[in-house]
């Protein structure tokens, strides 16, 4: 069977960073879960609205905020379709993934949840789909459980029945997860939730960037993602929801550009999805996750995909291959997603990755917001390689390489 594949030599062509040298090397930049690099094509979609046509959007009935406005809709039409959302009215923009998901707890949560109610979460959730949830339980009184993992990572779902009851009105989980990888698949478990009358949240900051999502044909209620991990800019994020319930839920914030009406004694929302964008929108970036979304089409998402999973699948063997390194997370590339998360005996995380920059090689260390997840493991820290469009196999190696040299040095050190 072929597969599709990228060409990845041309495709660094158009990441003008990954040409800087870090400590004298050429950058090795294996830290794409936390946030990715931009390819030119966002760099000039950015440029070229502040240099040519900048203006605010949806205020202006003159030239240059006309064609903001309609590059904004643009992106959001965009964004719509590169999910599968039926329309560009069930895309939120908001700053990020964790302000998508704090706007259900607060819009959602506070409004339609009461004591007694239950939501079902997973042991893996970024803080980002954990602390909303708990910060709601402290102030409504809802309980919070959490799906457990089986020794290797995965949800384990054998405990949905007891887990899952008539009270559970919310079930929200990680898509991927930022630290094992592993790739959950949501249809069982919005299959169950529905069944029960819940809505189910999906956190897709790890997969829309890597992976073809589909929300229509997933049938999730909503699904959050930040527009950073996936080439985009900084400060743009997206939520999309189903529309009824976008339009059963109470604004998040208030003031300009989510009322259609303002008297003194009456005020009338506007319609969804302005209703969840009050103020000045990040239209800039918007436009610039658009440019983003156009560049990962073209490449195509299962094309993004495959590519992952081979450098994964690499870098799971050789990473596997020092001696005293232990490696979290399935072993089977098919359900992980482009992180390898790991620790070598006996060398602190910090350490490690302080090392590795020396060499120019940049990972992640510490708890990666993923707390509850590293108490679950026994573990304080861990570090991270995470891969994208850009990262190759050499790469890969010269990680390989650093951490012997790591290994190495501290070993020597410990005998002096
Ligand atoms: C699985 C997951 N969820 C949520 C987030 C939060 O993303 P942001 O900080 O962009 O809101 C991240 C970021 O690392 C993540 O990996």
């Amino acid at each position: 069977m072929s597969h599709p594949t990228l060409d990845v030599a041309a495709i660094r062509r158009d990441f003008p960073i990954l040409s800087e040298q870090v400590n004298g090397r050429p950058v090795v930049f294996l830290d794409s879960a936390a946030s990715s690099q931009k390819p030119l094509q966002v760099l000039d979609a950015m440029d070229t609205v502040y240099r040519h046509r900048y203006a605010n959007v949806h205020r202006g009935v003159y030239v240059f905020s006309e064609a903001a406005t309609a590059e904004y809709d643009e992106a959001r039409a965009k964004v719509a379709r590169f999910i599968g959302s039926p329309s560009a009215d069930n895309i939120v923009f908001t700053r990020n993934a964790t302000e998508a998901l704090n706007l259900l707890a607060y819009s959602y949560g506070r409004h339609f949840l009461k004591a007694g109610d239950e939501i079902l979460i997973t042991e893996l959730e970024h803080h980002a789909n954990f602390v909303p949830w708990f910060h709601l339980a402290q102030e409504k009184g809802v309980v919070v459980k959490c799906i457990p993992l089986t020794p290797d990572g995965q949800l384990d779902l054998s405990q949905l029945d007891t887990l899952l009851s008539e009270r559970t009105r919310i079930v929200s989980f990680a898509h991927v997860s930022n630290v094992l990888g592993v790739i959950t698949d949501p249809a069982p478990l919005i299959k169950r939730a529905h069944a029960l009358g819940a809505i189910v949240i999906i956190d897709g900051s790890q997969a829309v960037p890597h992976m073809p999502v589909n929300v229509a044909e997933l049938d999730c209620d909503f699904y959050a993602f930040s527009g950073h991990k996936m080439l985009g800019p900084t400060g743009i994020g997206v939520l999309y929801g189903k529309k009824a319930l976008l339009e059963a839920m109470p604004p998040f914030m208030s003031g300009g550009d989510m009322i259609s009406y303002v008297g003194f004694d009456t005020i009338r929302w506007n319609d969804v999805p302005l209703k969840f964008e009050a103020g000045t929108p990040a239209f800039v970036e918007a436009i610039g996750l658009g440019a983003a979304v156009d560049y990962l089409s073209k490449l195509g998402m299962a094309a993004v995909r495959e590519h992952e999973r081979e450098i994964t699948a690499y870098a799971l063997e050789r990473v596997a291959e020092v001696p005293g390194v232990t490696i979290y997370g399935p072993t089977d590339p098919a359900i992980r997603g482009g992180v390898v998360t790991f620790n070598v005996d006996q060398i602190h995380p910090h350490d490690l990755a302080t090392l590795l920059d020396q060499e120019g090689v940049a990972v992640r260390a510490g708890h990666h917001c993923a707390q509850p997840l590293h108490q679950r493991l026994g573990l304080a820290a861990t570090a991270r390689a995470s891969f994208y469009v850009y990262s190759q196999p050499n790469e890969v190696d010269a990680l390989v390489e650093a951490i012997y040299k790591a290994k190495a040095k501290l070993q020597t050190r410990r005998r002096r």
